[in-house]
């Protein structure tokens, strides 16, 4: 059975002092069964700026043991001149467990290609953090009905001689990115089954991404195919946060 894994991706928001106020009304909010499952079968996880990184992983475990922190890229290099870039020594040094890698923003604005996710993929899985892809179509595509042929083709380049033991894929269609316009559950979970259908490991845990909000993780999870969501905008607040952490 895929772990079910509750991801928040702060993308770049929050400083310091505002990433601290989230972290002290944030477990008000949370039900003791949620904080309990997260032991056994769920885990939570925040992504966060580097710049909260060390900050946060000094803070959290005393006030939310079960929730990890998790990083938005890394680099494939040990270490070099890559002005800008992280190492996963880096943030295995922090003990930081989970990272983000080829989010479409990433891809769209700052040049990623399957190919740099792939080398991004191996190396964090080298150092024993465990990734989150990200795959996803446009609107475009999506409207040419090249959603398949886009994410097979997402998948089969970005997964060469990659770990499928150690691994979690979020489908995130980009036309339903910040957009409020959620893609509809039964297509989301149309299109994870496909992706499961592509893989070496069917219990990989693959999540929904896209305008997840308090008022649709329910219809969400309630999916079969469905492991967990990664949720940009909503993670940023508090209570609507614990909210879809809560959803069960
Ligand atoms: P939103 O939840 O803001 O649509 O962002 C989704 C996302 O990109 C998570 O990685």
């Amino acid at each position: 059975m895929p772990k079910i894994v509750i991801a928040g991706n702060w993308k770049m928001y929050k400083t310091q002092s505002e990433a601290k106020a989230f972290f002290s009304e944030f477990p008000n909010h949370l039900k003791d069964t949620a904080s309990q499952a997260a032991i056994t079968d769920q885990q939570i996880l925040i992504c966060v700026p580097y710049t909260n990184l060390a900050l946060l992983q000094t803070v959290v475990p005393a006030i939310c043991p079960n929730l990890n922190i998790g990083a938005q890229n890394v680099h494939w290099a040990e270490n070099g001149a890559f002005t800008g870039e992280i190492s996963a020594p880096m943030l295995v040094e922090l003990g930081i467990k989970y990272v983000i890698i080829g989010h479409s923003e990433r891809r769209q604005f700052f040049g990623e290609t399957d190919e740099t996710v792939n080398k991004r993929l191996k190396a964090a899985q080298a150092h024993g953090l465990t990734p989150i892809l990200c795959v996803g179509e446009s609107k475009q595509q999506r409207d040419a009905n090249e959603t398949e042929s886009w994410i097979f083709s997402q998948l089969a380049a970005d997964l060469v001689e990659v770990d499928q033991n150690n691994l979690i894929i979020a489908y995130e269609p980009i036309w339903a990115i910040g957009t409020g316009d959620t893609c509809a559950s039964s297509e989301a979970n149309r299109v994870i089954g496909l992706i499961r259908g592509k893989l070496a490991n069917r219990d990989i845990t693959i999540q929904y991404g896209g305008s997840v909000k308090a008022d649709n993780i329910d219809e969400i999870m309630a999916q079969p195919e469905i492991d967990g969501v990664l949720v940009g905008g909503a993670s940023l607040d508090p209570a609507g946060f614990a909210r879809i952490v809560n959803y069960r």
